[in-house]
């Protein structure tokens, strides 16, 4: 039925008409010269008419002046690019925003922790309703597309990006990727409901290993790697149903993403039969000319990428894009079957969608917007996202009566619990909201009664300045206001950032909040060291002068109601660490590292001290009781490719609270024709133990999920022992045949 449609609107359509369908532009463009930044955003009229009526421009993008709107402003917004795009052309516009972690641009909606925190959550049910909020909340806007999730797996801890994805590892951002699809999309692709959307699965691929561990640089991956890991989520996102793929603004083994006709038609497309479209990031046709060198000029660049796949340029200023994709077609450098490949992709999204019949929605629509439903599941991610890392002298939970001194620079901060570009795109609005929702001192405050918590932050950032930057510190004050109490908490972290200006010169923990918990430890008191932050910044120096240490990364509006519960013990710790926390700026590194790289120490001529040095292990994170497992055992010990497996582990609460544990199985693979990884997550579940009693876990993987990728590009089964390892249970199992396929089709 799509299909029809799409074919009968296709073959009316003008070429520059599809080449419009083919465009998008950031909402700016059509602003009165000076609104967007002005607080009253106003349509331009003379701009609609150049933008929709001239180029027939088929795709809008952001928030005006980078600032979040109220619904009711959406309304207003998208009702006029709707009535123009319908005018002039029949054609519905395609609006796009980065409600990455729930209602970024729309005001006053639920705002969710960031990415990596909802994979500390080891819990699928929560990304997935996360999701189905986040495409209520946007909806309830009127706009039908999310530039989220972001799968690209987080592997160095210095990218400038690593908070935007479920963490290290590809089987979990797989899983949390294919929850957040349904999430957002519902069930079935086709049909996009009145109260879903349609996700953005990036940045397609290879984005978060960038060699230099700064944004937008080149990334090195042997191709297997690519394949086995970075590939993983996007397969499993397009597998669920999703609708589109934003490119890596990096390049990968020396070829630009938008440029390489491989991994984006050949990979995406083709393999996978794919019928979604495929976005570039922001002015990235652009980047292959002005920093990546591919192309002389401008029309070469848009040559190359649209060849490559492209489907829709995030231009995002200009329509020059439009006048020169025209020439090229004349001239013959880019098939008309090219563009209407593409315009079919653009096409069929919007009929999915059905923008053809509604495309704006009515506020009214949408009772539940910001509500307390919504924020309560927000505040459960929150709290099942932090992760308890140290607990010693039972400092934790807080003995009630206790006198706190809330300290450090992330103390009193909503931008940074939600971290990322949330706050600082939210402009004045954002500061209202925040007044709604508490920062970390303000949560103890009503938690433990004002009168027993003192805030005093010693170091603050200079958020006029630099996201990097820290005021001159006041260490004395916060020492003098520690002698009056009895617990110590320090908030320490990063400031928020995005993208390249995230950038680091140095992993290390700034000097000045090092020095910090340094002054505080002299007073002997205990301290609890609180991290707020979107990458592990190395610690290993205050680390040892802790009782404590829990990790919030960036837990979003409902963070400092999440640790004041968990901290008074009204609610236990749950949360595991989806990344490897390194213990120094150069033992960087994954859980799935080679049995190679940790050889420990040689005595004699050569010196092999190449130790995988974590602070922190993958998956790591502690309770208010403790788990013990037992009984791990599997239906069959010998398999083969096609065969399911179920193991069953019992798990049993052996403390006096309940708790909840997500319990992770591992497998090894003893022996292989190329070095195997020490060991890999295949399965997790996340389950509530009472005090005293136990509960038997079960988890299913196959044959073929124990494969890698071989040296011939070629996915291996290989014969031979394996180890599976849940919690501090081990079993064999053998695998009776070799077997080899390719990618995707087993
Ligand atoms: O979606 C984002 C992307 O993640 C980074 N560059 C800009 C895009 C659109 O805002």
């Amino acid at each position: 039925e799509i299909e029809k449609k799409v074919e009968a609107l296709l073959s009316e359509m003008t070429l520059e008409e599809k080449i419009g369908q083919m465009t998008q532009l950031t909402i700016d463009v059509l602003g009165v010269p000076g609104s967007a930044y002005q607080g009253d955003f106003q349509i331009s009229e003379a701009m609609l008419d150049t933008v929709i009526g001239i180029y027939k421009v088929g795709s809008i993008l952001n928030t005006p002046g980078t600032t979040a709107q109220t619904r009711e402003k959406w309304h207003e917004i998208i009702s006029k690019i709707q009535d123009k795009s319908m005018e002039v052309m029949g054609i519905p516009t395609l609006y796009g925003l980065d409600q990455i972690h729930g209602s970024t641009y729309i005001l006053d909606g639920t705002m969710f922790p960031q990415t990596l925190n909802m994979g500390a959550t080891f819990n699928r049910s929560l990304v997935r309703r996360g999701g189905e909020i986040t495409a209520y909340e946007t909806k309830a806007g009127s706009v039908p597309w999310t530039f989220a999730p972001t799968v690209d797996l987080g592997r160095d801890a210095r990218w400038p990006r690593m908070w935007e994805n479920f963490g290290e590892d590809a089987y979990v951002n797989a899983e949390m990727g294919r929850e957040a699809v349904l999430g957002h999309q519902g069930e079935n692709p086709n049909e996009i409901g009145k109260e879903q959307i349609a996700v953005c699965m990036k940045h397609y691929m290879g984005y978060g290993a960038p060699f230099s561990g700064k944004d937008r640089t080149p990334s090195i991956i042997s191709e297997r790697q690519l394949r086995e890991k970075h590939f993983a989520p996007f397969l499993e996102a397009i597998r669920a149903g999703a609708l589109s793929v934003m490119g890596n603004s990096g390049s990968v083994n020396g070829m630009p993403v938008h440029a390489s006709h491989e991994l984006l038609t050949e990979w995406l497309k083709e393999d996978l039969n794919w019928d979604g479209m495929i976005v570039t990031d922001w002015a990235d046709i652009n980047n292959l000319y002005t920093r990546e060198k591919i192309a002389k000029d401008k029309k070469e660049a848009i040559k190359l990428a649209i060849n490559a796949g492209i489907d829709m340029a995030m231009e995002p200023y200009s329509w020059d894009y439009c006048v020169l994709l025209k020439e090229l077609v004349e001239e013959g450098e880019v098939k008309m079957s090219r563009i209407d490949d593409a315009v079919r992709r653009v096409l069929r999204m919007k009929y999915r969608l059905g923008l053809f019949e509604t495309p704006v929605y009515e506020v009214e629509d949408f009772p539940l917007f910001g509500g307390e439903e919504f924020g309560k599941a927000a505040l459960q991610a929150a709290e099942e996202s932090i992760v308890l890392l140290k607990n010693e002298k039972d400092v934790l939970p807080l003995a009630d009566e206790k006198k706190i001194l809330v300290t450090g620079p992330n103390a009193n901060s909503m931008r940074t619990l939600n971290g990322g570009w949330s706050y600082t795109w939210q402009g004045t609005g954002a500061d209202k909201f925040a007044a709604k929702h508490n920062t970390i001192q303000e949560a103890f405050k009503a938690k433990f009664g004002s009168n027993n918590v003192v805030y005093e932050p010693g170091v603050t950032y200079n958020n006029d300045g630099q996201y990097w930057e820290e005021n001159e510190p006041e260490i004395e004050k916060a020492v003098a206001a520690a002698r009056g109490v009895d617990v110590i908490f320090a908030c320490i972290g990063e400031n928020s950032y995005c993208e390249t200006p995230g950038n680091l010169t140095d992993l290390t923990l700034s000097e000045n909040q090092r020095n910090l918990v340094k002054a505080l430890s002299k007073t002997g008191k205990p301290i609890v060291l609180v991290i707020n932050s979107g990458r592990p910044r190395v610690i290993s120096d205050i680390e040892p002068l802790a009782d404590a240490v829990i990790d919030v990364m960036l837990p979003g509006n409902f963070g400092g109601d999440a640790l004041a519960n968990l901290v008074s013990g009204d609610v236990n710790f749950s949360g595991k660490l989806p990344f490897s926390y390194p213990k120094a700026v150069n033992s960087l590194g994954s859980y799935d590292y080679k049995p190679s790289e940790q050889t420990g120490t040689m005595e004699g001529a050569y010196n092999y001290n190449s130790q995988m040095s974590f602070q922190w292990a993958f998956g790591y994170g502690l309770s208010y009781t403790d788990f013990d497992y037992s009984n791990l055992s599997v239906d069959k010990s010998s398999f083969t490719a096609g065969d399911e497996l179920t193991f069953t582990v019992d798990v049993t609460n052996t403390g006096d609270v309940a708790g909840k544990e997500s319990v992770l199985l591992f497998s090894s693979d003893l022996v292989a024709s190329l070095t195997p990884d020490v060991r890999r997550l295949r399965n997790f579940e996340k389950v509530e133990i009472q005090p005293g009693e136990t509960k038997t876990v079960t988890m299913t993987l196959k044959g073929s999920d124990l494969a890698f990728v071989g040296s011939d590009g070629k996915w291996v089964l290989e014969e031979g022992d394996f180890k599976v390892q849940v919690g501090d249970e081990v079993l064999d199992i053998v695998c009776a045949e070799t077997k080899k396929w390719e990618t995707p089709n087993i």
